[in-house]
């Protein structure tokens, strides 16, 4: 099954959320034939949840700490963004690691924190411009991934998001992903060989109803993480429908 996942990033207030929520479900089949998220700034993850779950939509925080609780102020937690309704997280986005210094360091233990709390991690992972011109495209997917070897096997999503496709119009093209899911897909395949998980590959990167389905076309393309065009709730109820 495709996954979709909406992340609102700093965006949207709750009227707006409900707005959007509402008219999400009038656009949605019953039964869409794809796996959809959404990842809300933290004062809207009750609310998304309440609206959205009962009808099957999986909420996912943007970020959390490894450790369960205590003096880390600003930060959340993963009980507490599971007691909000989550049931997955968002770890290692591009612009947590740019602009919040996150380290693959602190990921691993995110993560192992993210499977202690009954959380699915969406492990983001992509190479800036500068790394892409000097031919490191590669190299720094395998350095991302190999935070795998320490957390050992479990549940999980990863999204390919080129930094330099992030919010900037700019898709990667057909056989920059081809290369870049070909390679993630065999790496998980080393650290995950003999367990019983299959973790989806999306796509993240100026994703639009008019890009979607040649993506969706491309091995190893499970479906998208979607930034910019998840905020308007027609574009992504389109999304949904291109996965289903
Ligand atoms: P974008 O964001 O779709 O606006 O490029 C994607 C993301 O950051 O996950």
């Amino acid at each position: 099954m495709r996954c979709v996942v909406a992340n609102w990033k700093m965006n949207l207030t709750s009227h707006e959320a409900r707005a959007f929520c509402e008219d999400l479900l009038l656009r949605m089949a019953p039964d869409p034939g794809a796996e959809i998220g959404i990842a809300p700034p933290y004062t809207l993850l009750h609310q998304v949840s309440e609206l959205v779950r009962p009808k099957g939509i999986q909420v996912f925080g943007q970020n959390g700490h490894a450790e369960p609780k205590g003096a880390f102020t600003g930060e959340i937690a993963m009980p507490q963004l599971r007691d909000a309704g989550c049931s997955g997280v968002i770890l290692g986005h591009s612009e947590r690691r740019q602009f919040f210094g996150e380290t693959d360091a602190a990921l691993t233990q995110k993560i192992k924190a993210a499977w202690q709390w009954d959380l699915l991690p969406l492990l983001c992972i992509g190479e800036s411009l500068a790394q892409r011109d000097a031919g490191q495209t590669l190299a720094v997917l395998g350095q991302q991934l190999s935070i795998l070897a320490e957390t050992g096997p479990g549940p999980l999503w990863v999204a390919y998001e080129p930094v330099w496709a992030i919010g900037t119009g700019r898709r990667a093209e057909a056989a920059q992903v081809v290369e870049a899911h070909a390679f993630i897909r065999a790496e998980l395949n080393r650290h995950l060989t003999g367990t019983e998980y299959r973790v989806p590959i999306l796509y993240g990167g100026s994703v639009t109803p008019e890009s979607f389905p040649e993506l969706l076309g491309l091995p190893e393309v499970a479906g998208g993480l979607v930034g910019g065009a998840s905020l308007d709730s027609r574009k992504f109820a389109e999304l949904v429908k291109q996965a289903g």
